[in-house]
């Protein structure tokens, strides 16, 4: 159990959701796993970060809230807490988002680090980022932050190729922020447009090359990759193969990228998530003998254990 000072929540956790693309899930798993951790006694604050496809105030059956984050991008709202939307969950509120792209195309920099920092701010022992599709910068930085990546990913082609391309972003954006990384600069960019079918320069071939002539800077970028652990959940699960899935991804990405990716576990495809949808009720709350309950007890258990 999280152990609260006086003062606040010092063993916050903040927990990103990615994917490669919409509709994998993302907004599923950040509010079921937000209920879990809620009932369970944890104080739970979600952020809908998917800016311009926000849909996580559906996934727990609640109306498109009054304030958003758009209302603080466009100076609206000042205050950050005044974001705050009570959930008919217990200990779980959540800070919807932008509901259009407007908002989103005003987040500068500036404003992004910023935000960030409020994100961080927020009184809480687990803080989740649903975050949006894609590997823009905006979304990559959130998970970056975070101190738990999860990746949602569907067991088809073009969500798999795009969980590799994410990790990809993420791992090069996390190496671009090592410190002397200028000099080596023009390998990494090389690596990064490789290809990984044909692997011309993959980027456990990319740590041996730099180490030869930096040792130093070598060792940081091990050390920064051996820190890098996102965690796979594979979404709408039918079969044995599906799942199998997982695994193949997790010893590619130990292959390739010479990273080590937790698999806690797979959702099954199941018809309670519409309807659940459809009935605007949280499914977790709605259908307590679904299939995904059990899917998502073993997750969130192991989320929290690792
Ligand atoms: N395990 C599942 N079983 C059945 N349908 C699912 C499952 N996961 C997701 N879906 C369907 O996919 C839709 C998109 O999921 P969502 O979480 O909104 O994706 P994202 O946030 O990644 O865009 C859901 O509304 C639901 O209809
Ligand atoms: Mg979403």
């Amino acid at each position: 159990m999280m152990e609260k000072t006086h003062s606040g929540y010092s063993n916050k956790k903040i927990w990103a959701v990615g994917g490669g693309k919409g509709g994998v899930g993302k907004s599923l798993v950040s509010a079921n796993v937000s209920i879990c951790l809620a009932l369970m006694g944890h104080k739970v604050i979600t952020i809908d970060l998917d800016l311009g496809g926000a849909n996580l105030h559906t996934c727990l059956g609640l109306p498109i809230p009054k304030t958003t984050l758009s209302d603080y991008i466009s100076g609206k709202v000042t205050n950050f807490e005044d974001l705050l939307v009570a959930t008919p969950i217990t200990n779980l509120k959540i800070i919807s988002g932008a509901q259009d792209e407007l908002g989103m195309a005003n987040l500068k920099n500036l404003h992004k680090h910023q935000l960030i920092q409020k994100l961080h701010e927020l009184e809480a022992d687990y803080i989740l980022f649903d975050l949006g599709a894609g590997t823009a910068f905006n979304t990559i930085d959130f998970f970056i932050t975070a101190d738990k990546g999860i990746l949602v990913v569907l067991p088809e082609p073009t969500s798999i190729e795009n969980t590799y391309r994410f990790i990809k972003t993420v791992f090069y954006r996390r190496l671009k922020m090592i410190e002397g990384i200028e000099v080596v600069e023009p390998l990494i960019d090389e690596a990064l447009n490789a290809k990984i079918t044909t692997g011309q320069l993959s980027p456990s071939d990319l740590i041996r090359k730099i180490s030869q002539d930096h040792p130093e800077l070598g060792a940081k970028i091990r050390h920064e990759l051996a820190s890098f652990k996102p965690n796979l959940i594979m979404n709408q699960v039918r079969s044995q193969a599906d799942i199998d899935i997982g695994y193949s991804i997790q010893s590619i990405c130990r292959k390739y990228f010479g990273i080590e990716m937790p698999f806690p576990g797979y959702l099954d495809y199941d018809q309670s998530v519409w309807q659940s949808v459809r009935k605007r009720k949280p499914l977790l709350v709605e259908f307590p003998n679904s299939k995904l309950v059990t899917n998502f007890d073993r997750i969130v258990h192991r989320l929290i254990e690792s």
